[in-house]
């Protein structure tokens, strides 16, 4: 996916205090970016950046990193983080294809919102859940692979848990409808549509066993 380009864009995205470049020179310095030992989690394909605002509001010991490929939305997000004084978030614009070669053992857990679901077989390896990135999440994680998903999109999710079991991943939870659990939720521009549309979210917390 080739990001669009917006007006003023770079000059928004490089002087912002929240932006890191997705550079080699940086992997497996993502704790003293952020000054401590606390762990980092990341977001792929964070969108418009809610989630992560709204989750380093609420869990303030937990550093998060957003990406996302996009220009045109990462500005969006950063606009957002500028009006906010959050030392727990960086963002980052890169492709998840090339994660391995950003990070090295160092992302604690992954959360995926409503990624792209990508329904057509030809398109498979695209989704954020298929083997290819299965493969590159597993060099980016310090302990056991963590990765809690969200979705409206029932074939995606169905999708998601059987390849997370042939990776070896076993679920700490599994949900048809997250509103109606007692699990702390911070919702997603997308998760917000989709609920004012009536539609159930679905949930997992997945984690590695035999790393
Ligand atoms: C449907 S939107 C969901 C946005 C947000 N997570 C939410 O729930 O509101 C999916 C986002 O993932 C981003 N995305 C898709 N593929 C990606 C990839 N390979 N690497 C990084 N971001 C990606 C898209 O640009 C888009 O902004």
């Amino acid at each position: 996916m080739r990001p669009r380009r917006v007006k003023n864009s770079m000059e928004i995205i490089n002087n912002s205090k929240y932006y890191i470049e997705p550079n080699e020179a940086n992997k497996g310095k993502y704790k003293e970016l952020f000054g401590n030992n606390n762990p980092i989690r990341l977001e792929i394909g964070m969108g418009k950046g809610d989630f992560i605002v709204g989750m380093a509001k609420e869990y303030p010991d937990i550093n998060f990193i957003g990406v996302e490929v996009q220009e045109a939305v990462i500005v969006k997000a950063i606009k957002k983080l500028d009006k906010e004084n959050l030392p727990n978030v960086k963002v980052m614009m890169v492709n998840a294809e090339t994660l391995d070669e950003v990070f090295d053992h160092e992302i604690d857990t992954i959360h995926l919102n409503f990624s792209d679901p990508w329904p057509k077989t030809r398109h498979a390896k695209r989704r954020l859940t298929s083997p290819k990135f299965l493969d590159i999440y597993d060099k980016l994680f310090i302990g056991k692979p963590h990765i809690i998903q969200k979705t409206d999109n029932i074939l995606l999710f169905a999708y998601s848990i059987e390849e997370l079991v042939k990776h070896g991943y076993i679920f700490n939870k599994v949900s048809l409808d997250l509103e109606n659990e007692a699990i702390p939720n911070i919702q997603t521009e997308y998760e917000r549509k989709f609920i004012l549309k009536g539609e159930k979210i679905n949930y997992l917390d997945a984690i590695k066993v035999n790393k």
